[in-house]
């Protein structure tokens, strides 16, 4: 293979960073998750997350990719050869996620199509649930009842990966140019989406349950749990993603303060979009006179059932703030899918030797293929449950791993040491502190707390035989890959050429 393809600049890189980082996960999780939790007290340990874990996770990742100019399998192998194995969980974890994001893109597509009908379907929360959940999803009883395929979702899953494959193979230049306009482009839209909910009248009831700071909640575990959870998801680390794209800078990189521009840049945003979904929830609370806390929904219902049948509401230009929404999803969760992609699809490339047009194509055709059940009518039954266990226990497994390979095998000092050569803002002993004991001491606790937890109640009353088959069942995939990868012979017989 010839020389390693690079960032033009190290704003492009940022700003590839940002684009991943910023997806579905701000308009729609954050913010429930937000006042589920607390509200404006949640924003303490939200901070706390993004300072004791985020950044300095999001360090450790940059640090890695940069200095093995490689993916996550290599990057680990580099510091012992065993450890390419947990490299390769990190970018399985990134492959099945794409599986089910893109799906969920494909909703977003769909319900572009309805914009049309809106003043139909969304004409009162009952109505806007059967459109979602019946009409659309068409949701079966059981994660094993398929139904049949939705086809008008098949084909939004379908044009996704279009799209994004056609991206990704395209090379840096091309992802680069993409971003120009995925980056901007739903930060104004969200920022129109938040001056329009302010001047609603109600705004402040919204504004109220989502920034009323509930204080006792901080002594609930849980509540720091669901941070640490958000934090990690929200800044795409975890999944080798963050290696990946910045294996593709240069040694001499900065890296600290790249690192926090990323996660400020994301927090802020996250922290804004909460603006502009509750202002509008707290208008059509008051209109409709029933408690916000009541319409605020969960989960994929914020977005697709409770919102629209806010906007629908409006006084004018109903099916216009409709479309900038819906928009505005697509705009966030592309750059975050053709990242998830690229990740995958890069590794693939380092190991094999293999055309980046090739491996692009490979990844886009099994993980289409793999999407397929999520398109069906038990669709959404295999999201939740494919999205909990690996949320819950990859993310944190490989989050653990990172901090305790850097700590313990590599060395704090060598890592700071490497990176404070270039470094804007130099770390110091809080970084090791970090690192070596705070941040995976939370995440054990993260994880053991989500294993107890796991056996004393199924979660979400989900059958045991499909949590153990569709959740365990992904974990064994990410497993299995994992070892297979980590084993196949490459070309020349190694891990790095
Ligand atoms: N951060 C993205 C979001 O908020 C999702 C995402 C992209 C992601 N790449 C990732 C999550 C890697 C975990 C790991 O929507």
């Amino acid at each position: 293979m010839g020389e390693r393809e690079h960032w033009k600049n190290r704003s492009t890189f940022i700003m590839a960073a940002v684009g991943s980082a910023i997806g579905l996960g701000n308009l729609w999780r954050f913010p429930y998750i937000a006042a589920q939790n607390g509200g404006g007290a949640f924003l303490i340990p939200y901070f706390t997350a993004l300072v004791t874990a985020g950044i300095p996770i999001m360090i450790i990742e940059y640090g890695l990719g940069i200095r093995s100019q490689s993916s996550a399998n290599v990057a680990f192998g580099d510091i012992n050869p065993k450890l390419r194995y947990i490299g390769w969980m990190a970018i399985m974890g990134a492959f099945v996620i794409n599986i089910y994001y893109c799906a969920v893109m494909g909703w977003a597509l769909k319900y572009l199509f309805d914009i049309g009908s809106i003043s139909q379907w969304g004409s009162s929360i009952a109505a806007s649930k059967t459109h979602f959940f019946v009409d659309t999803l068409g949701v079966s009883d059981h994660p094993f009842h398929f139904g049949g395929i939705q086809w008008p979702l098949f084909a939004g899953l379908l044009v996704t990966w279009l799209t994004i494959w056609q991206i990704v193979k395209g090379g840096l230049g091309r992802v680069g140019k993409v971003l120009l306009y995925s980056v901007p482009l739903p930060v104004i839209l969200v920022i129109i989406l938040v001056v329009r909910g302010l001047t609603l009248p109600g705004a402040a009831e919204g504004l109220n349950y989502y920034l009323s700071p509930d204080w006792a909640r901080l002594l609930d575990g849980q509540v720091w749990l669901a941070a640490y959870g958000q934090i990690f998801f929200s800044l795409s680390v975890g999944f080798g993603t963050m290696i990946a794209y910045s294996s593709f800078m240069p040694r001499d990189t900065e890296i600290p303060n790249s690192a926090a521009i990323t996660s400020f840049a994301n927090c802020a945003f996250s922290f804004l979009a909460g603006f502009a979904v509750f202002s509008v929830l707290g208008y059509f609370a008051v209109a409709s006179n029933l408690p916000v806390g009541e319409v605020a929904g969960s989960g994929p219902g914020l977005a697709f059932v409770v919102y629209p049948t806010a906007l629908a509401t409006l006084p004018v230009w109903v099916k216009g703030f409709a479309a900038l929404f819906f928009i505005t999803l697509l705009s966030l969760g592309i750059d975050s899918a053709f990242s998830l992609l690229e990740t995958v699809a890069t590794a693939l490339s380092d190991k094999f030797n293999m055309s980046r047009h090739k491996s692009t194509t490979i990844v886009a055709l099994v993980s289409f293929s793999l999407g397929i059940p999520f398109v069906t009518q038990a669709g959404i039954l295999w999201l939740d449950i494919v999205d909990h266990f690996i949320l819950s226990y990859l993310i944190t497994f490989v989050g653990i791993a990172e901090c305790i390979i850097v700590a313990y095998f590599l060395g704090v000092k060598n890592f700071t040491d490497e990176v404070n050569k270039t470094a804007e803002i130099k770390l110091g002993k809080i970084f090791g502190i970090m690192i070596s004991v705070v941040t995976p001491a939370m995440l054990i606790v993260s994880f053991v707390t989500s294993l107890v937890q796991e056996f004393k109640t199924p979660y979400e009353g989900y059958p045991i035989s499909a949590l153990i088959l569709i959740g365990g069942g992904s974990l064994l995939i990410v497993i299995l890959g994992a070892a297979i990868l980590g084993r196949a012979n490459t070309n020349n017989g190694s891990e790095r050429r």
